[in-house]
């Protein structure tokens, strides 16, 4: 009795608002913490079109009775994209800084169609926030930095009271599935406490706005979405999305075999490469990561799904043989230095070897895609006489190699295992011990609202990830979820960030 009490209590205090609390429903998203792990597309679509815009359409539209105004919409509601823009274009309509938009809808400016939105009311939060969001793209995280102090342990899920649990389900329900706790979800809290984390969290990835989350994720640290130069960068978050539907293994995001469109039918990976590799024969990451050597691409790999900077540790990636670089590269110190745009350009002229010495045989792996994200098959891997340093002829890139056919092909060696190319290379990314405590680390890192620099407990990390390869020798997203969210260090540290 007292537990539920005081959880009425809390959940009052958590949604301030009564309006709220009748939409208390667990398939309903309720408050704002979820709309902004939304793109502008899905709340327009779920939420501001269904809730609020559709209303205006009724007068305007052509032919309506605002069908002459500035602000014309199409009726249908399969005209989603077309709306948004059109709202996306009144937004600008001002009375001074007040947008027309809300002073209209809500007649605090003389409204020919009267009242529609109160002031205050849920359709005016979510108009409000449609308003806002076109001028300050709102950010998805738990907010608080990951703190800075250390947790005190030991900790256990148990340690966590209702009150507590509950704070921090409803802290991370809105970036893993764009909602808060819902009643039977509530019911395990309040029979359990601390121990229904685990319970709650399978919960959450049977939700299927969890493929949004993990497309965020991929989204985030590829820096992939939308269309542009005819490329489509949304395939790295539809193989996101696929992957979590199907319940595969999260390693898959570098070894599938094929690509997906938006309606998750499976199409040809775009690259035009002979093999595949997930994520990585996407022209979205192909061109979106094209650099001078193709060191972009290789650095991205590293950092994305293994969380390692160059130099790595020299046990899980054994350098090349020196005298196999191009000279530039060679130098380990001033003496050997023999090529002056490396005096001149990088750090103190030597030293390059350290890092490019690993740098070269991932680099290598990409020798034969070019800027636009398209396997070239002749492509040499040579220095362009007239080009940029680093650049090859055909908009392709150089290789670090000297030897010419050693430099034109794609056969390298990664974390010490020799590779034929980068499909083979992408397979042992995804089955090395790096791969699943990486995986935790950028979940941990895109709802947290940290990055690449965050420190976080590398023992933590290694715990999360025996846990998710208990669940699966190959984890799922939602393995991952699970182990990464009922780690009692993770509750207590976003708990923590919660006091601040
Ligand atoms: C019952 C019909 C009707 C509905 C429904 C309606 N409007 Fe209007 N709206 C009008 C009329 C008529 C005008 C033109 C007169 C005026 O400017 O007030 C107008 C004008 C406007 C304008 C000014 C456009 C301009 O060119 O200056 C804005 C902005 C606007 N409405 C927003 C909204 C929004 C947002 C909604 C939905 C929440 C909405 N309206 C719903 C009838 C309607
Ligand atoms: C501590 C590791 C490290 C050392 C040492 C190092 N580099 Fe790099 N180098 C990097 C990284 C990391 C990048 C950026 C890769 C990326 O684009 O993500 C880079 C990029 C470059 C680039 C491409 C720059 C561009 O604009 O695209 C060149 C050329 C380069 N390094 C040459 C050198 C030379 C020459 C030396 C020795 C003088 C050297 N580097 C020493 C790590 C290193």
């Amino acid at each position: 009795m007292r537990a539920s009490l005081a959880l009425a209590l809390l959940f009052t205090g958590c949604l301030n608002t009564s309006a709220r609390l009748d939409d208390l429903d667990a398939a309903a998203p309720l408050g704002e913490a979820s709309w902004d792990c939304q793109s502008d597309e899905a709340f327009f679509r779920d939420t501001a079109w269904p809730k609020v815009v559709a209303v205006c359409a009724g007068c305007h539209q052509a032919g309506g009775q605002s069908g002459n105004t500035r602000f014309v919409l199409l009726p249908e509601d399969s005209a989603i994209a077309d709306n948004l823009a059109r709202v996306r274009d009144a937004a600008k309509l001002k009375d001074g800084a007040t947008p027309l938009l809300l002073a209209k809808a809500t007649n605090i400016i003389t409204h020919g169609g009267g009242e529609r939105v109160k002031k205050g009311s849920a359709s005016y939060a979510i108009l409000k926030h449609l308003l806002t969001r076109f001028d300050h793209p709102p950010t998805c995280a738990v907010g608080d930095p990951w703190p800075k102090t250390p947790i005190v342990k030991p900790v256990a899920l148990a340690d966590f009271d209702s009150e507590q649990t509950l704070a921090y389900l409803n802290k991370i329900a809105p970036l893993l599935v764009e909602r808060f706790v819902g009643p039977s979800e509530m019911q395990k809290v309040i029979e359990k406490k601390g121990l229904a984390i685990p319970d709650v969290l399978k919960s959450f990835t049977e939700d299927p706005r969890l493929e949004n989350a993990a497309r965020r994720m991929i989204e985030r640290l590829l820096t992939a979405s939308g269309t542009r130069d005819g490329i489509d960068f949304s395939l790295p978050g539809n193989l996101a999305v696929h992957l979590v539907r199907e319940k595969r293994p999260w390693s898959e995001i570098l070894t599938a075999a094929r690509c997906y469109d938006a309606d998750d039918r499976a199409i040809d990976c775009d690259s035009g490469a002979p093999f595949t590799a997930g994520v990585l024969t996407t022209r979205a990451y192909l061109a979106g990561r094209a650099s001078r050597f193709n060191l972009t691409r290789a650095s991205t790999l590293m950092n994305a799904f293994a969380c390692f900077t160059y130099p790595l540790p020299d046990d899980v990636q054994p350098r090349i043989d020196k005298t196999r670089l191009i000279p530039m590269f060679q130098a380990t110190t001033p003496e050997e230095q023999s090529d002056d745009r490396a005096t001149s350009g990088f750090g103190n002229g030597f030293g390059c070897y350290q890092c490019h010495g690993q740098f070269s045989l991932h680099a290598q792996l990409f020798v034969k895609f070019d800027r636009a994200g398209r396997w070239q098959a002749k492509a040499n891997g040579l220095q362009d006489p007239e080009g940029e340093l680093g650049n090859s002829t055909e908009r392709l890139m150089t290789s670090h190699l000297n030897d010419p056919s050693a430099a034109a092909a794609e056969v390298s060696q990664v974390f010490g295992k020799p590779v034929q190319h980068l499909g083979d290379a992408a397979k042992v990314v995804a089955s090395a011990p790096s791969f699943v405590p990486c995986a935790a680390r950028k979940i941990l890192n895109a709802t947290t609202g940290t990055d690449a620099a965050t420190t976080i407990d590398p023992a933590l990390l290694a715990a999360i990830a025996t846990a998710a390869r208990a669940r699966a020798a190959d984890p799922t997203f939602a393995d991952l979820v699970i182990a990464t969210f009922s780690d009692p260090v993770v509750v207590a540290s976003v708990l923590q960030g919660n006091q601040k």
